[in-house]
């Protein structure tokens, strides 16, 4: 029981207390002269045990009643954020894709392969290869691997990316970034047929998006408007704050973003009152790569937050961008990291491989 209701039931014992004294010495002066002492003792004793029993049942009763307003005040006050869980709705959607390929498979219809090229031993990049590997495997979808040694020349990787290109059993084709140092990313990326371009970093997939067309998206930008859709969140007119400008994400999440019709506002490094302006969003977008930047300071009492960050705490331990303890009792709605954002990514990417066969059939 909370400090507040202890005192009021202590006020309420009080003041019945004092009322039933003044009315016992009230009473004990007026009939003192008439009645013999004992029977004055008596009706004195009578007081003082009433006063006390009737104080403690109406101290006690308003405790009560006040236990029961607070409990439902705060039920009411404090609504549970939302913890937006993308592994179950990429759960639901792989269900689905693999129900697809069933159907394309007894059709006698080709399965869609994605071919994922990687260059080097970076363990990020071997871990996430490896999981789309796998994803593709549990909704039968066929994978191809290229792994090529760390000193590939860009000859040779432009070479390989010129074969994917040729090989009408690929239907998607990932580079998996970073690449090596002294390979030069941009012109690997824009080798990639735009039709096979399932991660949507083409410039011609990257133009669709912004003139509004049809093309391939980035995947997690994707997967961060499927997960908002599916929470049924309205992002007509709302105002949406990304922190972050990278290909990968930020620009594109934002375009996504506007395109549904919200407010949109990019900050980054060198943005000045970033906490302010982060404060004003309805819906705020972190993929700034810095493991719990954005704690409660950052974030507007109800906002929807949407955790891209994937770092490595001091134990080895996966934390996101935003400092989810502090900030989970402020939002309506948040991505966990892990289990939030990640695992749309591939199945975006799955989503996109299937639509880029379905396109090369037309
Ligand atoms: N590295 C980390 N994320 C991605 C991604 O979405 N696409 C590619 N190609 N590389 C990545």
């Amino acid at each position: 029981m909370n400090k507040k209701i202890i005192k009021t039931a202590l006020c309420c014992f009080a003041v019945i207390a004092m009322i039933i004294l003044g009315f016992t010495t009230y009473t004990y002066f007026s009939i003192k002269d008439y009645l013999d002492s004992k029977t004055v003792f008596a009706v004195v004793i009578v007081g003082v045990v009433v006063t006390l029993a009737m104080g403690i049942a109406i101290a006690g009763v308003s405790a009560f009643a006040m236990a029961l307003y607070k409990d439902k005040e705060n039920s009411e006050d404090k609504k549970m954020a939302q913890i937006i869980y993308g592994s179950e709705v990429a759960k639901e959607l792989k269900d689905e894709m693999k129900m697809e390929i069933a159907k394309r498979e007894d059709e006698g219809k080709k399965v869609p392969t994605l071919c994922v090229i990687l260059v080097g031993n970076n363990p990020a990049s071997v871990s996430y290869v490896t999981g789309k590997e796998k994803a593709c495997k549990e909704i039968g979808l066929g994978s191809k691997m290229i792994h090529l040694e760390e000193n590939t020349t860009q000859e040779e990787l432009m070479r390989v990316v010129r074969e994917c290109n040729e090989d009408s059993s690929i239907d998607g084709i990932l580079v998996q970034l970073p690449l090596p140092k002294h390979l030069n990313e941009k012109e690997v990326l824009w080798a990639i047929d735009p039709n096979k371009d399932v991660d949507g970093l083409h410039p011609i997939n990257v133009g669709k998006l912004h003139l509004g067309e049809e093309g391939f998206v980035p995947c997690t930008p994707q997967g961060i408007i499927e997960l908002l859709k599916r929470m049924n969140v309205d992002l007509r007119g709302k105002r949406a704050v990304v922190i972050g400008r990278s290909n990968l994400v930020g620009n594109p999440v934002a375009r996504l973003l506007m395109n549904e019709n919200a407010t949109v506002t990019i900050c980054h490094s060198k943005t000045e009152n970033i906490q302010a302006i982060c404060k004003e969003a309805d819906i705020l977008v972190v993929a700034i790569g810095k493991a719990k930047f954005v704690t409660k300071d950052f974030v507007k009492e109800g906002a929807y937050v949407i955790d891209v960050g994937v770092n490595r705490n001091d134990e080895g331990k996966l934390v996101g961008d935003v400092d989810f303890d502090d900030v989970v009792d402020h939002v309506s709605a948040i991505t966990p990291v892990p289990k939030g954002v990640g695992p749309m990514t591939i199945t975006m990417l799955l989503k996109n491989t299937i639509q880029a066969c379905k396109n090369a059939e037309v």
